[in-house]
């Protein structure tokens, strides 16, 4: 693939995005970036047998050919951020010479994460369903120009007195509103102490770097978190994470303009998952989730939750094209698939029982509990699919499914994915 990629989680995220980023990082790729959401991302890569979890860190960082770029449009978790370097250390990755931040980077502390959980708590069974990282209310800051930034730590005044009001500001919330216990402005402190100076040698102007990566041929990766579906302009709101995660976040996200972005590549499983409650018209029950959750071992890598497993939507899919641009598609997964005897794509909906099936996305509530999936079946190969590198010996049948889903979509998928070893992957073309 020429040029520079990002990699774009086309569902609900989970769609397999660490592997193909660390597939597609090769020896000429400079910088591997994140640009959106934080530490509620979980991609998980097996290399050489050995399974690494990333939440914060881009996925390509495993290369040591490449600089990983943790640019403005993320909020970071400066106490899961060195945890995640140590882990990694642990790993024999020295990872440390290698890692740039924005300057401009939201921080999260522990009363971002308070409020997430007592907000969570108090919605009950009307609740998001978060990651519990304290993501949404980072943003808030973000968006209320309260939040402190990477950046801040190098004023320690101006830093210590913001925090110390923002303490107070949640602490009135937590204990007068929640109920629930305070935060501890000293022990927030003491813990940056300890932090800001690694924080402050290796955070940068994110935004010029990358700019000056275009005028010197440096290859990146954008690398995606959570999914379009959770976009928080385009996905099913309010069941949405805080962040862009369409490809246009990329912009924001990063501070460069769109022509920096060569390719787009979309991810999706060859079924659909989701985490946390909202609409899912194609979700499945009983043996068929219990299939999909344990063959495709569909548990959050972030927070151990059991997903919601269902049909592949290519209505949502489709939009999903539209949202970001799709240049190039990946299809993870497809061995997850190898033991059903018919295999359903919801290609429609159909509005309150009419017989009139429409491919719109429904906007309200009342409308996503009215609208019930129309499917095509396919016979299913029953056949096994895990380790194929060549699509020429794909079981006849798959290539029917995938044939089937690029006339649909009407984008050509160039990866198919099918097992969770960096190997397991056919290339069609790049
Ligand atoms: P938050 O991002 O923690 O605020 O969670 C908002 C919604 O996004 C919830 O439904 C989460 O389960 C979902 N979510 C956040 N991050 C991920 C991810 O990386 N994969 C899948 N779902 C996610």
């Amino acid at each position: 693939m020429k040029g520079n990629i990002a990699i774009i989680g086309a569902q609900w995220g989970d769609e397999g995005k660490g592997k193909i980023v660390d597939f597609l990082t090769n020896k000429d790729t400079n910088y591997v970036v994140r640009y959106q959401g934080g530490h509620n991302a979980g991609h998980t890569l097996v290399v050489n047998e050995k399974k690494i979890v990333l939440h914060v860190l881009p996925s390509g960082i495993l290369h040591d050919n490449v600089t990983a770029v943790i640019a403005n449009g993320v909020v970071l978790s400066p106490v899961h951020f060195i945890n995640e370097i140590e882990m990694l250390q642990k790993h024999n990755y020295d990872v440390r010479n290698r890692i740039i931040i924005s300057q401009s980077c939201h921080l999260i502390f522990c009363y971002h994460i308070a409020m997430d959980i007592a907000r969570e708590n108090q919605y009950g069974k009307y609740s998001i369903g978060t990651t519990k990282c304290g993501i949404g209310p980072a943003y808030e800051d973000k968006i209320a120009r309260r939040g402190l930034r990477v950046g801040d730590l190098r004023d320690w005044d101006f830093f210590s007195r913001r925090l110390e009001d923002n303490v107070n500001y949640y602490n009135h919330q937590l204990i007068n509103f929640y109920h629930v216990s305070g935060v501890n402005y000293k022990s927030i402190i003491n813990e940056m102490i300890l932090i800001k100076d690694v924080l402050i040698k290796i955070s940068d102007d994110t935004s010029k770097i990358l700019e000056d990566a275009k005028y010197n041929n440096k290859l990146i990766i954008f690398e995606g978190a959570q999914g379009t579906l959770l976009d928080i302009d385009h996905g099913i709101y309010p069941y949405v994470t805080s962040s862009n995660s369409v490809s246009g976040g990329i912009c924001t996200g990063c501070g460069i303009g769109p022509s920096n972005i060569t390719n787009v590549l979309g991810v999706f499983k060859s079924y659909s998952t989701r985490v946390g409650s909202g609409p899912f018209p194609t979700e499945v029950f009983g043996d068929l989730d219990a299939y999909f959750c344990n063959k495709g071992n569909e548990f959050g890598s972030t927070t151990g939750r059991r997903r919601r497993t269902g049909w592949l939507d290519t209505v949502l899919l489709k939009k999903s094209v539209q949202l970001n641009s799709f240049s190039k598609l990946c299809l993870t997964k497809l061995d997850v698939l190898d033991d059903l005897e018919d295999i359903k794509i919801c290609i429609g909906y159909r509005y309150n029982n009419s017989d009139f099936k429409y491919d719109r996305i429904p906007f309200c509530h009342k409308d996503w509990k009215m609208i019930e999936p129309v499917y095509e079946t396919l016979h299913g190969w029953q056949e096994n699919t895990v380790g194929i590198t060549n699509f020429n010996d794909l079981p006849v049948l798959a290539k029917k499914f995938i044939f089937r889903i690029e006339k649909i979509l009407g984008v050509f998928i160039n990866i198919i994915s099918t097992g969770p070893n960096r190997n397991d992957t056919i290339i069609r073309s790049i």
